[in-house]
């Protein structure tokens, strides 16, 4: 809410669409902006990343509401290696998706000012690697690639689109609420809870009586 105040607070021009999967909180918080910023600042647009067609819906309506998109925030996300399957469609391909369909179509033809920006959310667990999340931390370093490689040099000579990556520490959200060991891949890896990445620092005693013995 507060980075979305900013953004009003930058032009009474700005409006925010929320493309998400989960109705019910969608429509909330579109009935709260609308409320609190003034009428049609805000739609929902109900959206599975995973699927092209859907995200591509959300910037179809974006346009038609709004004529213009500027910002996308590829900020759709699950953390549950139980299902790393459908972790990867959502956190990963869904990313995917949002950067070509910005980079080709939407951001390129319909953004106002010279500039255009995607941020893509990568997290500290793409930076450390942590043992106990090996399949999210992945998707997360591969944001952290893929902004590398989309927000080159030479492509934003060619798109004038900024493409950044913000890499959050642990942060209070729903995500993190009920985060049972349960949803981890395999329970024997919730034994590098309490370690770190792949730095080392910190890593418990457990896995580093294990290197010590793989070493020998
Ligand atoms: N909370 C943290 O500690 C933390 C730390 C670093 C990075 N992140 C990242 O920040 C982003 C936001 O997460 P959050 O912490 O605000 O959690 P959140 O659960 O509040 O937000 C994630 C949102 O993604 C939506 N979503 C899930 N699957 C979707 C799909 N298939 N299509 C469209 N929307 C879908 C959910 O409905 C939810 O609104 C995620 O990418 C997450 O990986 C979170």
């Amino acid at each position: 809410m507060e980075t979305i105040e900013r953004i009003y607070n930058q032009s009474e021009k700005w409006a925010v669409v929320l493309a998400d999967c989960d109705e019910e909180r969608g429509k909330e918080s579109e009935k709260k902006l609308n409320e609190r910023f003034g009428e049609s600042r805000a739609i929902f647009v109900k959206t599975d990343v995973s699927n092209i067609d859907e995200f591509e819906n959300a910037f179809n309506e974006t346009i038609k509401h709004y004529d213009h998109v500027d910002i996308l925030i590829n900020n759709a996300g699950i953390l549950d290696d139980s299902i790393w399957e459908r972790e990867i469609s959502v956190n990963l391909n869904g990313n995917i998706h949002g950067l070509i369909l910005g980079m080709e179509k939407f951001l390129k033809t319909y953004r106002q000012s010279e500039e255009a920006v995607i941020v893509n959310i990568s997290s500290v667990c793409g930076i450390e690697c942590y043992g106990f999340l090996p399949v999210y931390c992945s998707i997360k370093l591969a944001i952290i690639g893929m902004t590398r490689a989309w927000g080159c040099p030479a492509h934003y000579e060619d798109s004038k689109i900024r493409v950044i990556c913000l890499s959050p520490g642990a942060t209070d959200t729903p995500m993190m609420q009920n985060l049972e060991p349960v949803r981890l891949i395999a329970g024997h890896y919730a034994n590098t809870r309490a370690g770190c990445g792949s730095r080392g620092a910190g890593t418990n005693n457990k896995v580093r009586q294990k290197r010590k013995r793989l070493d020998r």
